[in-house]
């Protein structure tokens, strides 16, 4: 019986980790451009020979593909990529989500597997942010999507004369902004420089942008503000720090005017699983710290001098809140 029980446990962890072949193989494919390669039926041969690849690990990886649903294989051999593939997990397509891949299975996998070791030597990592800094900011992009609605319906009703973006990444939120209501002074701080590069060059000129650490711009800054937007960067802060960077922005922010924060929120009644896991993600660094509870930020907004109007969820199952302050 016992031996039975134990076969079946086992049995229950490798079918529960065949999900995780789909996002290695994507991500392989995403990295090597293999679905754009293998866009129009191609031999598995012919593409490792042309680009002197080991021709055994692209069979292999070809075979999971073609049993994950990612690859076929037509009458004559030949390994064609599924469009949607080609879509979403492929560098220069428009439509790529691929940018995610790489997050999960560069940055975050890869702490995870060191927990064990973390633990034992009571150590922490540190995140790379000249090599990861463009991947997060991209990342942090995708979810955009999910939190454009709620921003831009805030800025409809306070109808800010100026908004400000700390940690502003490429500065969709800004683009967005300027586009729809013209005439608003809108400003960035970014401060990895080729985050802040990038955005440079995409977002019209009459957004200020600022290449600089926002605690410095912040200690430094005179004009007030409408509305402020604190999007997917509190875990840059160490919780102890948390309180000093909300006075900071609510001396900045005119009395009425607004603060926005974007966050997974941990112990939420949303995305359990994912908050855990990105909150372990972040405290095993010793640069990125844990995600904050809705309880953390009321008491934050309390002694900011800041009221929480809303806290409401823009992606449930990964516990993502807008959550929404007003200067008393
Ligand atoms: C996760 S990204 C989010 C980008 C954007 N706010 C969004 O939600 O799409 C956080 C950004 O904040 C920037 N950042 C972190 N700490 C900062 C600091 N102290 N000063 C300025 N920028 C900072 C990072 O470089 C990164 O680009």
């Amino acid at each position: 019986m016992l031996e039975v029980r134990r076969f079946l446990q086992a049995r229950k962890w490798m079918k529960s980790n065949e999900s995780f072949l789909k996002t290695w193989h994507a991500h392989v494919g995403y990295k090597l451009n293999l679905f754009r390669l293998f866009e129009s039926g191609e031999k598995v041969h012919t593409i490792a020979k042309t680009y002197d690849w080991d021709e055994e690990l692209l069979e292999s990886w070809v075979d999971v593909g073609l049993s994950v649903g990612h690859l076929k294989k037509n009458i004559t051999g030949r390994i064609k990529a599924k469009k949607k593939m080609v879509r979403f997990a492929t560098v220069d397509s428009d439509e790529s989500a691929g940018i995610l891949l790489r997050e999960m299975m560069e940055l975050h996998i890869p702490t995870l597997l060191e927990y064990p070791d973390l633990i034992q030597r009571k150590d922490k990592r540190v995140y790379q942010d000249q090599a990861f800094g463009e991947v997060v900011a991209e990342t942090s992009a995708l979810l955009e999507k999910a939190a454009l609605p709620a921003v831009m319906k805030l800025v409809t009703k306070s109808k800010p004369g100026s908004a400000l973006d700390l940690g502003c990444g490429y500065g969709g939120y800004l683009a967005k902004i300027h586009h729809q209501f013209k005439g608003m002074k809108l400003t960035g701080v970014e401060k990895n420089r080729d985050v802040f590069n990038y955005a440079r060059q995409r977002l019209p000129d009459d957004i200020q942008l600022l290449n600089q650490d926002l605690t410095a711009f912040l200690n430094n800054q005179n004009d007030s503000v409408d509305l402020v937007m604190v999007h997917n960067l509190l875990y840059y802060f160490p919780k102890d720090k948390r309180g000093a960077l909300l006075k900071n922005i609510s001396e900045l922010t005119t009395p009425g005017g607004k603060i926005s924060i974007i966050t997974p929120i941990h112990h939420s009644q949303y995305g359990g699983m994912f908050t855990s896991a990105f909150n372990a993600f972040m405290t095993a660094h010793a640069n990125l710290y844990p995600l904050p509870t809705i309880d953390e930020l009321k008491e934050l907004a309390t002694i900011s001098g800041l009221t929480m109007l809303s806290a409401e969820p823009i992606i449930k199952e990964g516990g993502w809140f807008i959550i929404i302050f007003t200067k008393n």
